[in-house]
């Protein structure tokens, strides 16, 4: 019957606890392997350079410029000592066009540095020669706070003549190339790294970020110690900064803030783990569906990124499609009807999913959407197609949700606790708009992590924010 064969379409989505534990061991070692190997290993696990928390004592006035989720951002962002809510934040948002994601990568630095030029004038600030942040959402060998190199494009970029080379330098190159206004350029930021950092200036346990967006990705504090391909760096780093004291901390308006006790002394680093590439080598091969197949195929970058073409937002409405490809070919959905609209790749946007699957949505309102993306359904369609998007947006989630208990119990065994609790900055549409995934992440990251407390707090205004403080933490130490 229909029924039945719909659920057997649907039943590979479906993982079993064992299965998602096993997820949650494969990372596990993909996560060690990372922080060992100095060849290239499938989770990349990229030193960020960033040694601590911010603390309340970060001051005065940087730009940020965030490129890499749906939209660029530039910020201007003012902080006060010891006054985290005064926090004072301008921005503006600009789209990238597709033909600047994929043209040469001088046309895409050559177009921030416009939207900067043209933020500058907006804020009237052409001669303010600001320190700035940059939040570059992709994998970038660094080997200072200013430097990173990308290793590969991911996602929908794929400009020419950027992998391989320091982005900050491109950007610089791009700013002196407009001859118009001038910026000192402190450090360059993963958007996680910005998330955990903006998310940890409010909650001292912050110490992981995560954003399921677009791209799916996380970054933690890791003990410097067991970050091997970054020994000799550090040795460096560790003599000229000093390690963060404990105890309590004075700041300038008289307030007090409690600094972390007990793991303060251990020297840390934010590790931005690229995780998106579990699976890379093959480890999830026992998963991943024909319709992931079919979506890996069609991306910019095939083989690449396979667990984050199973969690993210860019990919979720793909394997939608070839799930509703192949049950409209078997003649089980739209009357058997191959239509243009559902051979259209990108149609299914993570905004619509999360309207189908709203439960505050009547079926006849699903039909309506799905009439606005050009596809016509019955009322026995619309129904099929809320479960398709159900099931793939679920396994999602459970995905991340495995991830991050691969994450939180490393973490809590590098401090030798029987139980932490820890918090999560979120950022990411498919976080924030999706009406089940933020749920079911959390849900089984508990069923999975039974010994840690984990607590997800959504970052207020993105990653930019925390490009900002890391740029203010760098500049102080100047
Ligand atoms: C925000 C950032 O924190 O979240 C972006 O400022 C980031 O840089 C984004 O990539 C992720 O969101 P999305 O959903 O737009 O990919
Ligand atoms: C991709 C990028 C990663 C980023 C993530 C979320 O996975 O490679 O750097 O953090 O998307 O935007």
């Amino acid at each position: 019957s229909q029924r039945r064969q719909v659920d057997e379409t649907l039943s590979p989505f479906r993982l079993s606890q064992k299965q998602l534990q096993l997820v949650k061991s494969r990372m596990r070692m993909g996560l060690e392997a990372g922080l060992k190997s100095k060849g290239p290993s499938a989770i990349k696990m990229l030193p960020s350079f960033v040694y601590r928390t911010p603390d309340g004592t970060e001051h005065g006035k940087y730009l940020a410029l965030d490129l890499g989720g749906t939209n660029f951002r530039a910020l201007l962002v003012n902080f006060k000592k010891g006054l985290q809510q005064n926090t004072r934040l301008y921005h503006k948002i600009y789209t990238i066009p597709l033909e600047i994601m994929q043209g040469s990568g001088e046309e895409l630095f050559d177009h921030i540095a416009q939207c900067v030029s043209d933020f500058l004038d907006y804020m009237g600030m052409k001669n303010a020669h600001l320190p700035a942040g940059f939040t570059f959402s992709f994998p970038c060998e660094q080997t200072s706070i200013d430097t990173g190199t990308l290793v590969s494009w991911t996602k929908g970029f794929k400009a020419t003549d950027c992998e391989g080379h320091d982005v900050v330098s491109m950007l610089r190159d791009a700013i002196k190339r407009r001859n118009e206004f001038d910026l000192d350029i402190v450090a360059v930021v993963n958007d996680t790294v910005g998330t955990m950092m903006s998310c940890a200036y409010e909650d001292p346990e912050c110490e992981i970020g995560l954003i399921a967006g677009t791209g799916t990705n996380v970054c933690y504090m890791e003990d410097l110690k067991n970050i091997e391909k970054a020994e000799q760096k550090t040795d460096k780093m560790e003599r000229e900064e000093g390690t963060p004291e404990g105890g309590e901390e004075k700041l300038d308006d008289g307030t007090k803030r409690e600094k972390k006790v007990g793991d303060a002394e251990i020297p840390k680093m934010c590790i931005n783990t690229e995780w998106g590439g579990l699976g890379d080598d093959g480890s999830l091969n026992d998963i991943i569906t024909p319709y992931d197949i079919e979506v890996d195929q069609n991306s910019l970058n095939p083989g690449k990124q396979r667990f984050e073409k199973l969690t993210s937002g860019m990919y979720l409405g793909e394997v939608v499609r070839q799930v509703l490809l192949d049950l409209t070919r078997g003649g089980l959905l739209f009357r058997g009807h191959v239509t243009e609209a559902l051979k259209t790749p990108g149609i299914f946007e993570t905004k619509y999913l999360s309207q189908i699957e709203s439960d505050r949505l009547a079926l006849l309102q699903v039909r309506s959407i799905l009439q606005q993306l050009g596809l016509d359904s019955t009322c026995d369609d619309s129904i099929i197609v809320k479960e398709v998007c159900g099931a793939v947006s679920h396994r999602a989630a459970m995905l991340c949700g495995a991830g991050m208990a691969a994450v939180v119990d490393k973490i809590r065994e590098n401090r030798g606790l029987d139980h932490l609790n820890i918090t999560v900055g979120v950022d990411g549409a498919l976080y924030k708009l999706h009406p089940h995934f933020a749920e079911v992440l959390q849900e089984t990251a508990r069923v999975l992590a039974p010994q840690c407390n984990v607590t997800f707090l959504p970052s207020e205004e993105g990653s930019g924010k925390g490009a900002a403080l890391i740029t203010a933490v760098a500049r102080q130490k100047l």
